[in-house]
């Protein structure tokens, strides 16, 4: 069996050492083009050629959670598609939205500026009802951050494209009732896959529906949210601030106003990291189980886009 590494942004060796460990029957190689066809393969946002060139691969292992930077590519539907499922990310993305969310509804920011200034001052304390948490994206990242922030008694409402039943948890679904959801949420946080329905889903008109003064916490993509309509609305005391950890351009630039805005916290899309040992073992478990010709989960259905 041959399998291909072909990964922008990930050190190869690494990978190649962990991968030959978990599968030691299988030829396992860096891609490079003109090289010949392979089983499978594991990529993150590889290059049109490598799609072209490897038409018989029998499944593509992204090791991310989100598939977009392949959907933007010319994809025969056949080619099966396979995102990482959660492989150690959910809980950090839980300790990334719980700690951008209590560092918002604490104050914290006001007291370390005060801290700066030596000054020793309270501030009033908020009432969890008049924070009630909107996660945009109920699968596996959305689901553990929901249970995340309910261990710290905040109310707490899901919208997604099918209906879910969540204990405790009001669940909205679809277009018909996203405007409900919205205006019931007070901090939004985005953990939708970027397809075209969802791409710039954050917008002036979807924002300003949202419960006047709430705050945005974006852990998915920066193509969800329009971005030039963020920061007017920051400005006009609409919203109160947000949390990005993605945006359209990454590395964000060193000249955008999101880094040196007082009430945008910018983080380098690090909110669940890929964990290299936790991906090589689900890979490997599914390449296993693929040729013992059983089903897998986390495979992507073309027609959603996720
Ligand atoms: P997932 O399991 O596929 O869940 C996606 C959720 O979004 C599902 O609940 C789905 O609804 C919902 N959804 C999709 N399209 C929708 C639409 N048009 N309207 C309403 N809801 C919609 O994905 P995941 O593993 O939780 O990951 C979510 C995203 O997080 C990834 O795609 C990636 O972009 C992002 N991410 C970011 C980082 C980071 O470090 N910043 C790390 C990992 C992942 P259904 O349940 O009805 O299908
Ligand atoms: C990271 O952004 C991922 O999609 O896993």
């Amino acid at each position: 069996m041959k399998i291909y590494f072909c990964c922008t942004d990930f050190k190869a060796e690494p990978w190649l050492a962990a991968l030959r460990a978990a599968l030691p029957q299988a030829q396992i190689e860096v891609w490079a083009p003109g090289a010949g066809p392979a089983d499978y393969a594991v990529v993150w946002a590889p290059p049109q050629q490598f799609l072209d060139e490897q038409p018989q691969i029998k499944a593509l292992f992204n090791i991310g959670a989100g598939v977009d930077a392949l959907t933007q590519l010319k994809l025969s539907p056949k080619t099966k598609l396979v995102r990482l499922d959660d492989a150690g990310m959910s809980v950090q993305m839980a300790e990334y939205v719980t700690h951008a969310l209590i560092r918002h509804f604490r104050e914290f920011d006001v007291y370390a500026a005060d801290v700066a200034n030596a000054k020793w001052s309270f501030r009033k304390p908020r009432l969890r009802e008049d924070f009630p948490v909107g996660i945009m994206g109920l699968g596996v990242l959305g689901q553990r951050v929901v249970r995340a922030v309910q261990t710290f008694e905040f109310p707490v409402r899901g919208w997604s494209r099918s209906p879910k039943e969540l204990h405790g948890v009001p669940c909205y679904a679809g277009d018909a009732q996203f405007a409900e959801f919205l205006a019931e949420t007070k901090v939004l946080v985005c953990l939708l896959p970027l397809t075209e329905e969802t791409r710039g889903i954050m917008n002036r008109e979807t924002l300003a529906q949202l419960r006047p003064g709430a705050y945005v916490i974006n852990v998915a993509r920066g193509a969800h949210l329009v971005e030039e309509d963020l920061i007017p609305l920051i400005d006009s005391g609409q919203l109160a601030g947000a949390t990005l950890d993605v945006f359209r351009q990454e590395p964000l630039p060193a000249g955008h106003p999101f880094w040196r805005h007082p009430k945008i916290t910018v983080t380098p899309h690090t909110s669940a990291r890929t964990l290299r040992d936790e991906s090589v073992a689900q890979i490997a478990g599914k390449i296993v189980a693929l040729e013992q010709g059983k089903p897998i989960a986390g495979v992507v259905d073309h027609h959603k886009g996720y």
